[in-house]
């Protein structure tokens, strides 16, 4: 169907998009044209050691380690990096500093295990909580402005399931901050850090398809540039894929809109398995009606739950542990309430949260963004009134799988598991499993910064900078193509935009906080027939 053209090759020194700097890299441009339109696509083509796809947290220190082990990287984003929804993250990043009270790695590991529900990978469990303390060391000298103690400490929080000697010593303060803007500031710094290193940002790039060869070898990608249309082959010794969750498969979520699990559909178009799909987090205080995140922090500077009868519900539901419990512990709680007619407001439908007892210089100084957003969307003084809430859709566990070192697992023919060369992943797209079925709070910043440098670090063990690349075969990306060209000029009686709110609306009704077998099998009809899938 298609004619391959090369037009012409140059190698090449041009403007980076996003920064100004000069790109080494080879770039030669060729013409893809359709026998069956008038239509020809331009590709250009890029070579580099890595090529890191997305720049939240986990993507952006992927590629500072890769620069620092001196691969020559790429990093394609479809936003500018410090609007990725890493951005949003507000409680903190969980290590056992020890600055509160005595503390070891192995409580913390011992709450993750037991947070996922013991579905998680304890190799990868132990890796990430080992890891903690040297990671949060790491932003601190990389500039991340952390909050601190009168002593000068890093600060660290209460947190959700947090505990001390495997579940005996109480309550834990191990959720390192900045006031209530932890994700904000640790964006922000590694991409300072990402600059200095030279990391080749291509901003405002949609990554299409992953370049698979006929041996199963992952080459790179194929992407979009969406200021011009053109595309782009990025052909690499290794991707990284570090493209976040998919929370918008939903319609209320805490997730950006942006979180629409584009490196998990890559991955599936390429014909490897996603794993742990249906463990999708509800975060029990997202605002009602708007959706918006208000930080599990709150509760761990002292915030309390409270149905319509002003009781504080979670008493009866977590005697030891009470708001901290866990979040898979608390919104299903919430939930109870509110099916059993204890929900406030006229319908009877959300849940108070109460910071209105707590000093207005520790809302001031640990919670001002949670403070500022309740007034802007439920329109309420934190000092003076509740904050109505409701679970929301705030995490996916599963994703991509991988072992710790970030490599992507497949599963052979003899139900084995067996890594994809040169293929990676990182954060919430890939699933290490460390969060099992259910994360911890504040263990999301921290699976990010760990397994985005594990990656360089495991890239540095099996590639050298600067090696051979395995040439592209002939037909490389031209499927892509066909698929874009198709979607390009598809002509059906649904826009795109209502399909996918169709799909969404059935996924909130249908895959809620609890699912039955026939809300599951409702759902699955609904979107056949909305969707007009058949
Ligand atoms: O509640 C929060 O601040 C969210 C933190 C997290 O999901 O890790």
């Amino acid at each position: 169907m298609w004619r391959f053209v090369s037009r012409r090759v140059r190698a090449a020194s041009r403007r980076s998009e996003s920064d100004g700097a000069l790109i080494s890299s080879q770039v030669s441009t060729r013409l893809f044209s359709a026998r069956s339109t008038t239509r020809d696509y331009t590709i250009v083509d890029h070579k580099y050691d890595a090529v890191v796809v997305g720049a939240g947290g986990a993507g952006l220190r992927a590629a500072i380690g890769l620069s620092e082990h001196g691969f020559n990287t790429a990093c394609i984003t479809k936003l500018f990096p410090t609007r990725s929804h890493t951005v949003a993250a507000q409680g903190g990043i969980n290590a056992a500093l020890g600055n509160m009270t005595e503390d070891d790695w192995r409580w913390h590991m011992y709450d993750t295990v037991k947070g996922s529900d013991w579905l998680g990978d304890q190799d990868a469990i132990q890796y990430m909580c080992r890891e903690a303390p040297k990671a949060v060391i790491e932003l601190e000298n990389y500039g991340l402005p952390f909050s601190r103690t009168e002593d000068g400490k890093i600060y660290q929080r209460a947190f959700g399931g947090q505990s001390l000697d495997f579940g005996k010593g109480g309550q834990a303060y191990r959720c390192a901050c900045a006031a209530d803007r932890t994700g904000h500031a640790l964006l922000h710094t590694l991409y300072g850090q990402a600059m200095k290193h030279n990391t080749q940002f291509f901003v405002e790039y949609f990554a299409l398809d992953l370049i698979m060869n006929s041996d199963g070898i992952c080459q790179g990608v194929i992407a979009l540039n969406m200021e011009d249309g053109t595309l782009h082959r990025f052909h690499a010794g290794s991707t990284i894929l570090a493209t976040g969750g998919y929370g918008r498969a939903y319609f209320s979520a805490t997730s950006a809109h942006t979180c629409t699990g584009d490196g998990n559909a890559m991955v599936a178009r390429a014909g490897l398995p996603l794993q742990d799909l249906e463990f999708v987090q509800f975060h029990p205080t997202g605002i009602y009606g708007a959706g918006c995140l208000i930080t599990e922090g709150a509760r761990g500077e002292g915030g309390i739950l409270r149905n319509s009868e002003g009781e504080k519900f979670m008493d009866r539901y977590a005697p030891t542990a009470r708001d901290l419990a866990s979040r898979d512990v608390v919104s299903r709680s919430m939930t109870m309430e509110i099916r059993e007619g204890r929900g406030a407001g006229p319908m009877k439908d959300h849940i108070y949260l109460h910071l209105n007892h707590l000093p207005p210089d520790v809302l001031k100084e640990r919670l001002p963004g949670i403070s500022e957003t309740a007034a802007i969307f439920a329109g309420v003084d934190v000092t003076r009134e509740p904050i109505p809430v409701l679970p929301t859709v705030h995490y996916n566990m599963g994703g991509i799988p991988t072992n710790y070192h970030g490599e992507v697992i497949t599963v052979r023919g003899d139900d084995s598991d067996s890594i994809v060369p040169g293929l990676m992943a990182a954060g919430e797209a890939a699933s290490a499993s460390v969060h099992g079925a259910n994360r911890l709070g504040a263990n999301s910043l921290l699976d990010i910064v760990v397994f985005g440098r594990a990656c360089a670090n495991r890239v540095a063990e099996i590639q050298k900078p600067g090696e051979k690349l395995r040439p592209l075969e002939n037909d490389a990306g031209e499927k892509s193509i066909e698929w874009l060209h198709r979607l390009r000029n598809s002509n059906g009686s649904l826009p795109t935009s209502k399909i996918r709110l169709n799909m969404q609306r059935v996924m909130q009704n249908n895959a809620a906080v609890f699912r039955t077998q026939e809300t599951l099998e409702e759902g699955n009809k609904q979107s056949k027939l909305m969707t007009c899938w058949r």
